[in-house]
């Protein structure tokens, strides 16, 4: 008798795929024997927070770098270090990690930051979900601040989602500002938009004096190495000779995306477990491929409206309809007039189609130039997707108040084969421009952090740590993430500097 045979045999008790799924999410942070390529970016993380192992100041830092090129997991891991050797000089350090695609708002962040780094038996003081004022929450970070942490690390990321960036000089001037004393505060803020500091304010472009650093993209065989790292996700014997190469190889068609290469490798395993497939083949990754960029797109386009998503189809439209890729705004908008009398939508105005567009081109779900000047702002700019129009099609027609389209449409399915680009924010210059669609193919698109507002699974959410492994070389597990109770241990208990302290605490979910 096999040791599941009195199971209750409605459930799977053995997993044929993986030995280790968790390997694969997103919001694992993998020790820094499993991260390639990167050690350059490290050392210079490292050299910005080393101050904070002696209780002083870090210097602040900006990192620049397409999707899944491992911003937040070098931030993170390096931050998590730096944690693990200040406490062996009984300094605390904290970290806060918030995810500005989500929370935005001055009083919001300012919030979440208090809550984190906050131990009330410490501090005497409690942070409230609601019912202050943001000059409330800011007293009450500055006195969490002192009393709990000797430093205090901000991790923002998406920092160019930020609705007002006075959050930015208020932290960066806490110690000479005197709200802090005994205490100080290090920002790393990350972005995919190497021109985020142009649009800062004055005030606090000149305030916030920082160190910048870019990631690049990995080659491919950089994501094989990364992907071999993770191998033991999976049952020996389970992944076919080809499969590794060929994932690193689609997730390296646009640019190396350390980010589409896990999700792609993940989702080949799921597909084959669905199937009862007891190995893993190239035809799973490729069906693994189409599935992953269906669901990045999903993400980014998840909150918008209706008229948001008649407008796509629309640039759809005329996308697959045409050999040109990018589209001025009139036409567009001629063709939206269409599709929304189709639908029975109220027809909007020009002037708010231009609007949405500009929203869309923010959120990463589309590219927008104007003519000459390569920003998108104005009646003249010109849209093209970012995504193979068939994938935006099929993900579009998933919302049931556009499935009258459905019927000619001439979605094919066959996206396999495309070529689409992954969500390549740049960080050549300005802001939306993406790489040149190469092989005359459809015009690619965005992943998703925005992987933020599409970001996998809401990972890279808001998560901090007064402590976090016992050794650096030790990877975080689920429970540790999952723990939604800010600076406390695996025990619940809230005693700072404590090991294993939960240190990927996540409103929303854990942390990659
Ligand atoms: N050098 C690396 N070695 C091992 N794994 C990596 C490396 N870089 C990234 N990864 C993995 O790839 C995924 C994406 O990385 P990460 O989230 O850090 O990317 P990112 O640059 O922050 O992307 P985004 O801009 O979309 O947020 C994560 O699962 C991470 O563990
Ligand atoms: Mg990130």
């Amino acid at each position: 008798m096999s040791a599941n045979d009195d199971r209750d045999p409605l459930f799977r008790y053995d997993d044929p795929v993986f030995a280790d799924e968790r390997l694969l999410e997103i919001t694992h942070l993998p020790g820094p024997d499993r991260i390639v390529g990167r050690d350059e970016q490290m050392q210079r993380v490292a050299d910005a927070l080393n101050p904070a192992i002696f209780g002083s100041e870090p210097n602040h830092l900006f990192i620049f770098g397409k999707t899944g090129t491992g911003k937040s997991l070098i931030s993170r891991s390096v931050t998590k270090r730096v944690i693990s050797e200040a406490r062996r000089d009984d300094v605390t350090v904290k970290y806060a990690f918030i995810d500005c695609g989500e929370q935005n708002t001055e009083a919001s962040i300012i919030k979440t930051i208090a809550q984190l780094v906050n131990d009330s038996s410490e501090s005497g003081i409690t942070i409230p979900d609601r019912g202050l004022g943001t000059g409330d929450y800011y007293k009450r970070l500055w006195q969490a601040v002192d009393r709990c942490t000797d430093v205090t690390i901000v991790i923002l990321d998406e920092i160019d989602m930020l609705e007002d960036d006075e959050v930015l000089r208020k932290l960066s001037r806490a110690g000479e500002n005197r709200r802090i004393s005994d205490s100080s505060i290090g920002i790393i803020g990350i972005s995919n938009k190497i021109d985020f500091p142009d649009h800062l304010s004055e005030r606090v472009k000149s305030s916030l004096s920082r160190d910048e650093l870019v990631f690049s993209p990995y080659d491919a065989n950089q994501l094989v190495e990364i992907l071999e790292k993770r191998r033991d996700a999976f049952h020996d014997g389970v992944l076919s000779g080809d499969v590794i190469p060929l994932t690193a190889a689609l997730a390296a068609q646009e640019h190396g995306d350390a980010r589409k290469a896990i999700d792609i490798l993940r989702n080949a395993g799921r597909i084959a477990k669905k199937q009862n497939a007891t190995r893993v083949t190239a035809d799973h990754v490729r069906d693994a491929k189409e599935k992953t960029e269906a669901d990045r797109f999903n993400e980014l386009i998840e909150g918008s409206p209706q008229q948001a998503k008649a407008i796509l189809y629309s640039l759809t439209l005329l996308t697959e309809n045409s050999s040109e890729k990018e589209f001025p705004t009139k036409i567009i908008y001629n063709q939206y007039k269409e599709v929304a009398n189709r639908l029975d939508f109220d027809v909007l105005s020009e002037r708010r189609v231009q609007e949405i567009l500009q929203e869309q081109n923010f959120l990463n779900v589309i590219q927008s130039e104007r003519e000459g000047r390569g920003r998108g702002r104005g009646a003249h700019a010109k849209h093209r997707l970012l995504e193979n129009p068939s994938i935006v099609k099929k993900v579009l027609l998933r919302d049931s108040r556009l499935a009258p389209l459905e019927e000619g449409a001439s979605d094919t399915g066959d996206t396999a084969s495309t070529g689409s680009r992954s969500r390549q924010n740049d960080t050549t210059g300005s802001r939306s421009e993406r790489g040149n669609s190469s092989s005359g193919s459809n015009p690619d698109r965005s992943d998703g952090n925005n992987s933020s507002s599409g970001r996998e699974n809401g990972s890279d959410r808001a998560g901090s740590g007064s402590a976090d492994e016992d050794d650096a070389n030790d990877e975080t597990d689920q429970s540790d993430s999952d723990d939604a109770s800010a600076g406390k241990d695996e025990n619940g208990d809230a005693s700072v500097g404590d090991e294993k302290a939960g240190d990927e605490q996540s409103s929303v979910g854990h942390w990659s």
